[in-house]
């Protein structure tokens, strides 16, 4: 699907200081040089993103860990050893030739190594870190395809390179491992139960901590238009009460006579499909997206926060930020 001298191109342009849209597992990211301030700048301008926060730092294998962070603790190598490569984001305390700009000017640095042939390849010809956010404009949905990165950016990112679909289809579970007191940043496919099955109990997230991630701000994850969260048992009742051109985004069935997309009710083909599906529904007819509130459970975590936050941050249309309608909850923590 992806030829060497593609690699080669993305690798020749991550070395002029350019950005590449990069595959892996959870979602496509906006690659830069990690070693390069130019580069790095490049990524706040190209997404609209507030400076103040911090970019995750993508390597190539755990080996590289000790370039980028110091006193790393031994649950981490625990970590590195189970969940590398794959969907899991290390917060670490930095060494202090890390640029600020990664950083956000705090004294930790995230690490991981993602679980995809194409980015593995490009980490591994590309040698050094890359710094890569979600390749989507600030607050807006993450994209899961090549084409989403394309949409999102247009010329403004030349090489994109094309892996498929991402396997996971939500970011990155964030472990905060930088102070005593370990906790989960952000949920994602690896659950809070499978961390502390391998470094024991986790921390509660103080809300103090919350400016650190950036969800602390309430438009993440956000459609352009208002996107309501629905109970199960309040379909129909809801359903009567809305526009006849609202769409729906539901488990196995949707409402009758109504419009929209099912993605059914195993939790990874879920996630898998949400990200294309809200982008899929933002662009069609009507002004409001309804979602089924899927079950509880651990394995739906993840995908309730998400979808909490596009609630939280939906409606504001294309460009400005958060503003939080009436129906929705409590905005919470979790991501850029
Ligand atoms: O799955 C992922 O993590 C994807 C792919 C591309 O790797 N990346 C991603 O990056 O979701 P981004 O920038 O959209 O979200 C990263 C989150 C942000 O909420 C950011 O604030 C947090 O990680 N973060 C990064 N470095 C941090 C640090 N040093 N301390 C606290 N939070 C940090
Ligand atoms: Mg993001």
């Amino acid at each position: 699907m992806i030829t060497s001298e593609e690699i080669d191109a993305a690798v020749d342009a991550l070395q002029r200081g350019e950005l590449v849209g990069m595959p892996t597992e959870t979602v496509y990211g906006l690659a830069a040089d990690a070693r390069n301030p130019v580069a790095l700048a490049k990524i706040f301008a190209t997404k609209g993103r507030p400076v103040d926060h911090p970019v995750i730092v993508h390597l190539r294998d755990a080996s590289q860990m000790d370039a980028w962070a110091k006193d790393v603790p031994p649950a981490a190598r625990v970590l590195a050893d189970q969940f590398w490569p794959g969907p899991l984001t290390l917060i670490l305390r930095r060494l202090s030739k890390v640029s600020d700009l990664i950083t956000g000017s705090q004294e930790t640095v995230g690490l991981r190594v993602p679980a995809h042939p194409v980015a593995h390849e490009l980490l591994t010809r590309f040698g050094g870190g890359l710094a890569a956010p979600s390749a989507n404009r600030f607050g807006r949905i993450s994209p899961t395809t090549a084409a989403h990165v394309r949409a999102e950016f247009g010329d403004a990112v030349r090489v994109v390179l094309d892996g498929g679909p991402s396997r996971v289809g939500l970011e990155s579970t964030i472990v905060d491992l930088s102070s005593a007191n370990p906790r989960v940043l952000r949920p994602g496919s690896i659950t809070h139960r499978q961390i502390e099955d391998w470094i024991g109990p986790l921390g509660e997230l103080e809300n103090h901590a919350i400016p650190r991630v950036s969800g602390a701000l309430a438009a993440h994850y956000a459609p352009a238009k208002r996107l309501i969260l629905v109970d199960a048992d309040a379909m129909d009742a809801t359903h009567a009460g809305l526009d006849r051109d609202v769409l729906w985004l539901g488990l196995q069935a949707l409402p009758l006579g109504t419009q929209g997309i099912a993605l059914g009710s195993e939790p990874n083909t879920y996630a898998f499909g949400l990200y294309a599906a809200l982008r899929e529904l933002d662009s069609g007819t009507g002004g409001t997206i309804a979602v089924i509130a899927p079950p509880n459970g651990e394995a739906w975590t993840a995908i309730h926060d998400r979808l909490r936050r596009a609630a939280s941050g939906s409606g504001s249309g294309p460009l400005s930020t958060s503003t939080r309608h009436p129906l929705d909850p409590e905005p919470r923590s979790g991501d850029g």
